[in-house]
């Protein structure tokens, strides 16, 4: 049957809407996001008293609610944003994102190697700071892979997705800003006026920021960013905001003074624009006129002296400069300057936005105490400005180097307010393994399998009839940590024990003294005490690292997957009565991310650190961040040892956390008594 007015062809019914490869299904249907709502982990509180971290433990194991506590997480958003739908949705005020947009401006970070501590004979410090490129991790590559891998296409579905996340987590008075540019802005309105509704399209700020450059061959040099603003209801949490007054405009409007006190101001117009206002209308120093205020108040306004007459007699009032708020904001941003090379504020992250630019679009869109959300936060600057106006803030990013760039960040704000870092680590690994292997039968042909496929990826072969022992690489065993616990002292014991049975038997026998035992994460103890086991064992043991993107298919179809063995910290410790006194003495880091001509310009092993903190005494939980102590621009020395007083004699459990130059973190226990 043809179609026509009576049978109307589908396309005519059709409303504006953008459609991307990959919106709908081989069944025309729309694809949704994965919705795995997974727990989070917190794997270091930081600035928390010792009595509050008491008290929250004791009201989390009585089930009552804790106090809330700011959280920077790292993860990919997929992960992190439904993962707080249950505690979240409908109560997030304002939403900022900058979502990444170029693999090489948003993954890729200058590392910086600090001077050496050695001192030349002229008393200064040897050598200068070395800085390079540091290119994106497998698993940043992986995440633009995910956004830009097909194009546009994908992107526009990364985007979607996200959206859909942040709409839910939205309150009813909430908004969100997206920062883009030119580039996808246009595409981005059309799926947000999708998902929040054309009618809570509220703005379209464009952020002027650089001035035109000179060389273009063709067209206009573009120098602004563009910021969509939407809201949620009809009933946002708005403070209207205002621009500083230009000098120009103070001026030539501002331009009579206060003789007796130099005050500046200008006489403005007291006539009301509108005639047809009886009760407006009367007569004020012999001058009958529709006014814009009441007799009454014109009165009180006299008595205050801020009425000044015309040579006619006409009243008009005086406005002071000083009591001016400003000029009401508009959309076109021009006075807030990109983050330039000495600004205080900067945190070498490349993609790194203002705080002027956060400042005003907390102040505009939330109150103190609301919550604010920013899911691609880069070096902080969303938290970094929520904290210092007192709003409660979550960030989250993929980045390592973000995360660690955002917590040295916001520790360097004066008495900021205790954080938590979280991550959702076993449990976006136990979701990968079912996943992968879940059509496994039994529990040990799933660990079997996942045993596999690592020994796979770390090129060993598998080998049967031992429960420690479960592959040989180049002449050494090996040893696959489970996936949801971390290897422990008691794994490292069985290990050593299977090992010295399997010696000399059979052909799967080991030729050398060596097993890799590669692990998720390592009990925190371990590093010390799995050392003096191995060597007690005579058994040369490496602790390896198994890489998160593992977790990623493409990156392994890829085929790039690179194994780490586990940074070797070594600490002194000195106990003085009541006095601790902790001395970092060495730092080996496998350095296969950092150039050769780099490498050689290290004379000090405490040049691969950046930053360092200790939990002075740890209960097996997260790791307490108590004291810490890192480079900054300003000043790149970096304290080697500290002291401590314990109020309290006792057996003390103390950890201490270090971050290498490219944002990896070690950590060691040790055990000390106070007498
Ligand atoms: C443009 S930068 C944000 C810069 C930030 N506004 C600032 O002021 O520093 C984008 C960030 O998104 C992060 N990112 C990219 N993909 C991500 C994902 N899938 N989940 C979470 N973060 C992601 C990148 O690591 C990068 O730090």
């Amino acid at each position: 049957m043809s179609y026509g007015p009576d049978n109307p062809h589908p396309f005519s019914q059709l409303k504006t809407e953008l459609i991307w490869q990959g919106k709908y299904d081989a069944f025309g249907a729309r694809r949704a996001p994965m919705r795995l709502k997974l727990p989070f982990q917190t794997v270091e509180t930081v600035n928390e008293s010792a009595q509050q971290r008491q008290l929250t433990l004791d009201m989390f194991h009585s089930g009552r609610p804790t106090e809330w506590r700011n959280r920077l997480v790292w993860g990919d958003k997929k992960y992190v944003l439904p993962a707080l739908l249950d505690e979240f949705a409908g109560k997030v005020n304002l939403i900022y994102i900058d979502p990444p947009f170029n693999v090489g401006a948003d993954f890729s970070f200058t590392a910086s190697v600090p001077p050496s501590p050695f001192e030349n004979s002229a008393g200064e410090e040897y050598g200068n700071e070395v800085s390079f490129l540091k290119e994106p991790s497998i698993l940043e590559q992986k995440a633009y892979r995910d956004t830009w891998g097909r194009g546009l296409d994908s992107y526009l579905q990364w985007f979607y997705e996200t959206l859909l996340f942040l709409h839910e987590l939205l309150g009813d008075d909430g908004s969100l800003y997206v920062h883009l540019d030119w580039h996808v802005g246009h595409y981005a309105k059309a799926i947000l006026d999708e998902v929040f509704g054309s009618d809570k399209f509220i703005n379209e700020i464009v952020w002027v920021r650089s001035s035109p450059r000179a060389n273009i061959k063709l067209g206009m040099s573009g120098g602004h960013d563009t910021i969509l603003f939407y809201t949620k209801s009809e009933n946002p949490i708005w403070n209207p905001q205002y621009v500083d007054l230009s000098e120009k405009y103070m001026d030539s409007h501002y331009s009579l003074i206060e003789k007796e006190t130099g005050r500046k101001y200008r006489l403005d117009n007291m006539i009301s624009p509108n005639p047809d206002r009886p009760n407006l209308r009367y007569e004020w120093n012999g001058v009958l006129r529709v006014w814009r205020v009441t007799k009454g108040n014109m009165a009180k306004l006299y008595e205050e002296g801020r009425i000044v007459y015309t040579k006619q007699g006409v009243a008009q009032y005086k406005r002071y400069l000083d009591e001016s708020s400003g000029t009401p904001l508009s959309s076109v941003w021009q006075d807030i300057r990109p983050v330039n090379s000495q600004a205080m504020e900067r945190a070498d992250y490349r993609t790194q936005k203002p705080e002027a630019l956060l400042e005003r679009i907390l102040k505009a869109s939330s109150n103190e105490g609301d919550l604010a959300l920013d899911c691609f936060c880069g070096s902080g600057t969303t938290a970094a400005v929520a904290e210092k106006l007192n709003r409660r803030w979550i960030a989250c990013d993929l980045g390592r180097f973000a995360i660690h760039t955002t917590r040295k960040r916001l520790l360097s704000i004066e008495a900021v307010r205790p954080f938590v870092v979280q991550n959702l680590g076993k449990y976006e690994r136990q979701a990968w393994q079912s996943a992968e292997f879940g059509d496994a039968q039994t529990a040990a042909l799933l660990a079997e399998r996942y045993r596999r496929f690592i020994l796979e990826l770390y090129h060993a072969q598998p080998i049967t009839g031992y429960a420690w022992l479960h592959g040989l690489k180049q002449g050494r065993m090996v040893h696959v940590g489970a996936v949801d616990a971390p290897v422990t002292p008691a794994d490292v014991t069985q290990i050593a024990i299977e090992f010295r049975k399997a010696v000399g038997s059979g052909q799967d026998a080991p030729q050398y003294a060596a097993v890799d035992v590669l692990g998720w994460d390592f009990a925190f103890e371990l590093n010390e005490v799995a050392r003096q086991q191995a060597n007690q064992a005579r058994i040369a043991m490496h602790f390896v690292r198994i890489p998160r993107e593992v977790l990623e298919s493409k990156a392994v179809a890829a085929g790039d997957i690179r194994f780490f063995e586990l940074a070797a910290l070594s600490v002194e410790t000195v106990v003085q009565k009541n006095q601790l006194t902790l001395k970092l003495s060495d730092f080996v880091i496998p350095p296969d991310d950092v150039p050769e001509e780099v490498q050689r310009m290290i004379s000090h092993w405490s040049q691969w650190i950046d930053y360092w903190a200790v939990d002075w005494d740890n209960h097996g939980d997260a790791f307490h961040n108590e004291w810490q102590t890192y480079r900054t621009r300003k000043d790149k020395k970096l304290a080697l040892q500290v002291t401590h007083t314990y109020p309290q004699p006792g057996d003390y459990r103390i950890m201490v956390k270090v971050i290498d130059i490219l944002g990896n973190d070690t950590t060691k226990t040790l055990a000390v008594r106070i007498e």
